[in-house]
């Protein structure tokens, strides 16, 4: 049974776990997170030099915990993967330095993975894989893309955001509530206490040169701004303690309500016109709960089967770097170059690169 060795510091969290490919199923033998987000909270976002740093001091103890918790040691390993691109590049590379070091000291083959194909594969380690074909609604700190999936696997990108991801536009809003880093968990925490009907937002949409507008494409920087103007206007009329918090309350249900909206109802069109019949749905922002039940709710109408990945492998994890890493190792067996670098930014449509005796970086 095919078992790796996954590590992801792509950004704020360092993350170990060892996953097992046992027949068609994905197991998770052991994971473990540390988190960095209270320390780049009081910064309002993340640092870099402060996120390298932490990933050396943190990952050594998380290597060591889930080889011990699996019950595997390091020579039952069929390969060392980490996430090499896109992401911070100090703190890519110390995953990828460690992973590299661990491979080359124990002969193990290594994998350099796609962080976002990392977030496509987090969906495997569900109770009820999807089978492509499906498209895929990938929604991050980072990305807000429209992948579709063929039979074969290729994927070809049907839609985008063109400015802040959903994620950042969480993120952005709630520094304007006065909500701490991550925005995402603390907008809906505040959310679910408020009206989502109260305030009328802007669904962004992208004008087409040729006229209309791109049907399956994201803007949330109208958002950003109408939700500014609406904090504004709030302040100056609200002297009252807890009609404050309700406007507060309502104003951010609002905000959550019109982000799941833009991207229920641009998925469920898209799926539509490409004729799939399966939406999965992935990253950071899919964990948030009013996103996961509306396009539940919304998909089940129209006959479109949803997958979403587990809660806990929504935000970033190193599950999901060895479930990526497994579908390779199902592949042809390639393994990437140990002179792969790391990179801040690479297409996912050229993720196969990593893969292989050249390295692209
Ligand atoms: O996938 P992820 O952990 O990192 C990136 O690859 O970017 O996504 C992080 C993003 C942050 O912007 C965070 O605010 C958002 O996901 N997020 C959420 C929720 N949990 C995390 N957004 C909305 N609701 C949530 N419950
Ligand atoms: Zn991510």
């Amino acid at each position: 049974m095919p078992t790796v060795l996954a590590l992801e510091t792509s950004c704020d969290e360092s993350a170990a776990a060892v996953v097992r490919q046992n027949g068609s199923r994905l197991e998770v033998l052991a994971h473990r997170i540390a988190s960095q987000v209270e320390e780049h909270a009081q910064w309002g976002g993340v640092v870099p030099e402060i996120a390298s740093r932490r990933h050396v001091e943190a990952l050594p103890t998380l290597v060591d915990e889930v080889l011990e918790h699996s019950g595997l040691g390091i020579d039952a390993l069929d390969a060392v993967a980490a996430t090499v691109a896109p992401g911070l590049v100090g703190a890519l590379m110390v995953g990828s330095v460690s992973a590299r070091t661990l491979a080359a000291l124990h002969g193990k083959p290594f994998l350099g993975v796609h962080h976002l194909e990392g977030h496509l594969a987090s969906v495997l380690l569900g109770d009820t894989p999807p089978t492509p074909p499906y498209l895929v609604l990938l929604v991050s700190g980072g990305h807000t893309e429209l992948i579709q999936v063929a039979t074969d696997g290729a994927m070809t990108r049907l839609g985008r955001s063109h400015d802040d991801a959903a994620g950042e536009a969480f993120d952005k809003v709630a520094r304007l509530l006065g909500l701490p880093y991550p925005g995402g968990p603390a907008i809906q925490a505040l959310a679910a206490q408020g009206d989502a009907s109260r305030f009328s937002l802007p669904k962004g949409r992208v004008s087409r040169r040729e006229g209309g507008f791109h049907p399956y494409d994201f803007s949330f920087s109208g958002l950003k701004t109408a939700m500014l103007r609406q904090v504004e206007a709030c302040k100056a009329e609200l002297v009252d303690g807890d009609a404050a918090a309700a406007v507060w309350a309502d104003l951010a249900a609002s905000f959550e309500q019109v982000v799941a909206d833009v991207l229920v109802e641009r998925s469920l069109r898209c799926c539509r016109d490409a004729g799939l019949r399966q939406l999965v749905l992935v990253g950071g922002v899919a964990a948030n709960l009013r996103l996961r039940r509306e396009m539940s709710e919304r998909a089940a109408a129209c006959g479109v089967q949803v997958q979403i990945a587990p809660l806990e492998f929504c935000t970033d994890n190193a599950a999901m770097v060895g479930a990526a890493a497994l579908q390779r190792l199902r592949g042809a067996q390639h393994f990437s170059s140990l002179r792969l670098g790391v990179s801040a930014r690479w297409p996912l449509e050229q993720a196969e690169a990593l893969v292989s005796t050249v390295a692209p970086f």
